[in-house]
């Protein structure tokens, strides 16, 4: 895992929109997969700018999200598709053709994952993940627990996950929906680059065990770990646990 610890979330999200842009001109067709959360919106932001100023351009690519509520109406306030709308895919070029989300309202939700895993396979597999992580190491929605899912599959959220997800409901915790869809593990790992972005004191003992702890289904992100190419992109608030920090603001 190669690791950038960045002053602020500011200068992170500048950084990894720089990235995505540079991605998106060495390979116009780029499948990105993307996340949701209060940790990209910044790089969001500055993507739009960027997209703007004509530095940044989605006209050829496609975009996988990770995940989705189960029995939301997609077209509804609180649902990951409509935060995606609200902070990118309404201000960019993007061609509503190739953006892919998982329908967490769909009939038959079985069939519905395999659709998701073929239309990923179909795209040419997925060019650069970015990822953020749940304070209890959850990557997309894939909770911590005795196993973990390889593919796109249903999920019953922890109640942590749903207390961080309240704020998409209004800050109301009893309207978040209990369970979601979301791309497995080997979904995931399968990418061919990751860029996973932690942001604040609240992420530190996380991306500190997802970093320097075992591999652990108790601390989903830790599978990064066997990936060939990972960049971790840090706040100096979520890299203060790591070793080295520590190592170097004690001596
Ligand atoms: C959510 C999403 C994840 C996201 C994580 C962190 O539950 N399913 O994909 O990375 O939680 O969210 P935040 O960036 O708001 O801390």
């Amino acid at each position: 895992m190669r690791i950038s610890i960045f002053p602020d979330e500011c200068a992170l999200s500048r950084d990894l929109a720089n990235l995505v842009a540079r991605s998106l001109t060495d390979d116009p067709t780029l499948v990105l997969g993307l996340p949701t959360g209060r940790t990209p919106v910044l790089l969001y932001r500055e993507l739009t700018q960027l997209a703007a100023a004509g530095r940044a351009d989605f006209g050829r690519a496609t975009t996988f999200n990770l995940d989705e509520f189960l029995g939301q109406d997609p077209s509804k306030p609180g649902t990951y598709r409509e935060f995606m709308e609200q902070h990118l895919f309404r201000h960019v070029n993007l061609d509503p053709r190739r953006i892919h989300f998982l329908n967490g309202s769909a009939a038959d939700i079985e069939a519905e994952c395999a659709r998701y895993e073929a239309a990923i396979r179909a795209a040419g597999g997925i060019g650069l993940q970015i990822l953020g992580i749940g304070s209890n190491g959850h990557v997309g929605f894939n909770e911590p627990g005795p196993t973990l899912e390889a593919h796109t599959h249903r999920v019953v959220l922890r109640p942590e996950t749903i207390r961080a997800n309240a704020s998409l409901f209004d800050g109301d915790a009893d309207r978040v929906p209990a369970e979601a869809l979301s791309m497995g593990m080997a979904t995931i790992l399968q990418a061919r680059r990751i860029v996973l972005v932690a942001t604040g004191r609240g992420k530190a003992d996380c991306v500190r065990q997802m970093i320097e702890g075992p591999l652990t289904t108790t601390l989903p992100a830790s599978f990064l770990q066997v990936h060939r190419d990972v960049l971790v992109m840090l706040d100096e608030a979520a890299a203060s646990e790591l070793r080295s920090v520590r190592l170097r603001s004690e001596g």
